[in-house]
Formats: structure tokens, C-alpha cells, sequence
């Protein structure tokens, strides 16, 4: 590590998050928690003129190149100071054209272009890759609430992505192959994971400190001239790899590509790769309805049914994360929000019922829900539920 990418380093994980803690202490005290115009100009001014002269002197080293995780993790860096700076309205996409982190945006897109992903923060920085120091790991504030559903986030990232890896090594083996239950009954074991840790995270968050101290810096914000939507813990590839390997989801389906398309950067490359080969994958769904002439030997009886509570169980992980996470921290408070600041609501940008009808829909594909305006396999699913009784 460079003495400059050392030292920016030492301040993201010292004063940054005492100067956002600072601040979000003041908004917290207003009537209108969401309000953060007119407090802490000089808490904001130091953020912003400390933040800059610290990226100064790495934009000046130029491109020392320390491998792809040091380029990785300073560009993680870097997006905590810009989407703090969008927290606090030192920058704001709708008042500006371009981004006025000048610094910040050039390095931002030097490193993104060169290791090919977004140049802002994304999920990873603050969940899977996110190195701590002596049990502390880098955060926007000092907060517990923070603290709280990063940690969550986590978990729940690496349980799909322990179900993802189980689904994945079948591929060579085969639905038949006896090893195949095994792998299926660890993604069932995962995706209970998933389940569980969310669950405690819908108990323990507060409603209120969240969607006002920790939501507001995942909005979306301009890098150079181009505004980027904000991070969420879908962005890695496990999520995906599960629905399209267990056939719940299609690739070749517009909506859902759509999302895909839109992700691809905002994920690690090892990600990104790993998600186009799931692409181009047949589904362990078609591959149980191809064989049909096998449906009453004991392999495939067994099999399937471990599939279909397979289905079953990341089908639950979509209810809970839409019916209890995105309704009890978004939705609810949204609509009490003063309709002066709606227009901020959601992480990705598009407006708050939009969104709300997308996750639906992945929920409900995910679920195999009987839907007539959208393709699931609720059919599918019950077919060979008659199979196998
Ligand atoms: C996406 C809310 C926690 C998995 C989203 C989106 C919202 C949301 C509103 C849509 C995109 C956006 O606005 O940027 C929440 C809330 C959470 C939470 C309020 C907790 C307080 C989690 C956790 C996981 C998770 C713990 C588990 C890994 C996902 C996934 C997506 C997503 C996979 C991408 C869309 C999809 O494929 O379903 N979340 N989320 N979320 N979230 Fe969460």
C-alpha cells in the first residue's frame, strides 16, 4: 500500500465516520429527521475539504499498480467520501450536471474502468471485502443500527452465496449422480441461513434509525458526469445463479435480463464471470422434467423432492426479504416521509411503487406463485409434485 492510499485509509476508518456520526446526531434531533440542509456547515466543510486534499495526492501518484485489491479496496474508499458527500447534500444529482468531487470522480473512474466495475462504492466494500483492524471494519458512522445491518447483510450474502456454490457443483455431476442430494440438502441448509439471519435482522433494526441514519447513504449519486445508482445487497451473483440454476427465473425473459444488465458492474468481476456462465446453463427444473421416463425410480423420487424444497426454501428467502425487510424498513416509512423529500426514497432511483411492483414480481417468480401476467413455474412445480407422491 502506497503512503498516500495508507494514510486515506487511516482517515476512512478515524475522522470520516466521526464527522458523519457528528452530523447524522444533528438530524437526528430535528423534528423533520430527514432534513439536512441549514446544520453542521462546518462539520460538512471539513469532511469535504479533508476528503479532498487526501484524493489530491493519490489522483497526483497516478496509477501505481498494487494488484487488483488494493485497486479495489481504495476505490471502495473513495465511494465512502462521495456517498457521504451525497448524504449530507454537499453534492446532490438533481441540482448538478456534473459532479463537483472533481478529485474524487477522476479516481473514482480511473480505478472502476481499469478493474471494470462502477467507479462508486458498491455492496462488497462494506460486506464481503471489507478488511477489519483489530475487529473493526470500515463504516459510514459509529452507530450500532449501522453496525447492525451490515453485519446482517453479510451473513445473508454468504449463506446465497453458499447455496449458489452447492447448486453450482451439481452442473458436472448430473441430477442423477447420488452426490447431487448432498449438494442440494447444503443449499437447503444455506438458504435456512438466509431465513434465519434475516429474521433477527427484521426483529433487531430500528425502523426509524435506519431509514434516516443509515439508508441516506445508499442513494444514488453522480461520478463525473453520470449519476450511479446506490448500492444493495443483491448486487453479487449467488442471488441469480440460484434463481436461474433452479429454472425459477429466465435469462431470456426481458425484465429480468433487464436487471441483470444493470447489475453486471456493480459486482466483483470473479462475480460477473460467474454469473455469465449461469446464463448459459439449462435449469435442474427443465432437467427434472426431461426426465420424466426416470420419475419413479428412487434417485429421481428423492431428488426432486429435495429440488422442490429447495425452491421452496429460496422462494420463503424472497417473502421474507420483500413481506418483511423491504415493507418494514421502506415502504411503511415512506409513506409517513414528508412528500417534500419522497423523491430520495429508494436506493436505485426509479419512484418508490415502480420498485415495489419489481420486487413483487421477483418475489412472486421466486416463490412459484400462480400469477397469470407473469411467467412462473407454479405449473412446473406442481407437475412434479404429482410425480413423486
Ligand atoms: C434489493 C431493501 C436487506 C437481498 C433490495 C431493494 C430494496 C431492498 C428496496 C431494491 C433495490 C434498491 O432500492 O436499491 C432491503 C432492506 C433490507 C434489505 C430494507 C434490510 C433492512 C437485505 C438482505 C439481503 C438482501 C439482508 C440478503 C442478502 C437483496 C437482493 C436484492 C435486494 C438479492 C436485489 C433484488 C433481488 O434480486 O431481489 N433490497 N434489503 N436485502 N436485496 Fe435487500
Amino acid at each position: 500500500m502506497s503512503t498516500h492510499t495508507a494514510i486515506f485509509d487511516r482517515w476512512i476508518r478515524s475522522a470520516f465516520p466521526q464527522i458523519n456520526s457528528e452530523l447524522e446526531q444533528l438530524y437526528w434531533q430535528q423534528d423533520d429527521k430527514a432534513n439536512v440542509e441549514g446544520l453542521g456547515e462546518p462539520l460538512k466543510q471539513q469532511l469535504k475539504d479533508e476528503g479532498n486534499a487526501l484524493i489530491s495526492n493519490l489522483l497526483a501518484e497516478g496509477n501505481t499498480d498494487e494488484g487488483f485489491d488494493s485497486a479495489f479496496d481504495l476505490l471502495g474508499n473513495v465511494g465512502l467520501f462521495m456517498a457521504a458527500c451525497r448524504r449530507h447534500e454537499i453534492t446532490e444529482p438533481s441540482r448538478e450536471t456534473t459532479s463537483p468531487l472533481v478529485e474524487a470522480s477522476a479516481l473514482a473512474m480511473h480505478i472502476g474502468a481499469s478493474i471494470g466495475v462502477t467507479p462508486r462504492f458498491a455492496t462488497a466494500h462494506l460486506t464481503t471485502h471489507n478488511k477489519a483492524l483489530n475487529g473493526t471494519y470500515k463504516r459510514f458512522t459509529n452507530l450500532p443500527d449501522e453496525k447492525l445491518f451490515i453485519d446482517y447483510n453479510t451473513q445473508g450474502i454468504l449463506a446465497y452465496k453458499r447455496a449458489s456454490d452447492a447448486l453450482l457443483k451439481i452442473l458436472p455431476l448430473g441430477i442423477s449422480h447420488p452426490t447431487c442430494a448432498e449438494l442440494l440438502k447444503v443449499a437447503k441448509q444455506a438458504l435456512i441461513d438466509v431465513i434465519e439471519s434475516n429474521n433477527a435482522l427484521y426483529t433487531q433494526l430500528d425502523t426509524e434509525r435506519f431509514f434516516n441514519c443509515v439508508r441516506p447513504y445508499y442513494k444514488p449519486h453522480r461520478v463525473g458526469n453520470e449519476i450511479y445508482r446506490g448500492a444493495n445487497a443483491g448486487d453479487f451473483a449467488g442471488i441469480n445463479v440460484i434463481d436461474m440454476l433452479l429454472g425459477l427465473c429466465n435469462a431470456n425473459e426481458p425484465s429480468y435480463s433487464q436487471m441483470l444488465v444493470d447489475k453486471f458492474l456493480y459486482m466483483m468481476p470473479e462475480d460477473q464471470q460467474i454469473l455469465r456462465e449461469a446464463m448459459r446453463m439449462q435449469s435442474f427444473m427443465d432437467d427434472f422434467l426431461q426426465a420424466q421416463q426416470y420419475k419413479d425410480n428412487d434417485w429421481f423420487k428423492y431428488h426432486a423432492k429435495l429440488f422442490i424444497q429447495v425452491c421452496k426454501l429460496h422462494g420463503d428467502t424472497a417473502i421474507g426479504h420483500h413481506n418483511q425487510l423491504v415493507e418494514k424498513f421502506i415502504a411503511q416509512p415512506s409513506k409517513q416521509m414528508q412528500q417534500q423529500h419522497m423523491s430520495k426514497v429508494t436506493a436505485s432511483g426509479p419512484p418508490l411503487h415502480v420498485l415495489l411492483d419489481s420486487l413483487e414480481k421477483l418475489r412472486d417468480k421466486r416463490a412459484s406463485a400462480k400469477r397469470d401476467d407473469i411467467k412462473t413455474r407454479y405449473d412446473d412445480i406442481n407437475l412434479l409434485k404429482q410425480w413423486i407422491k
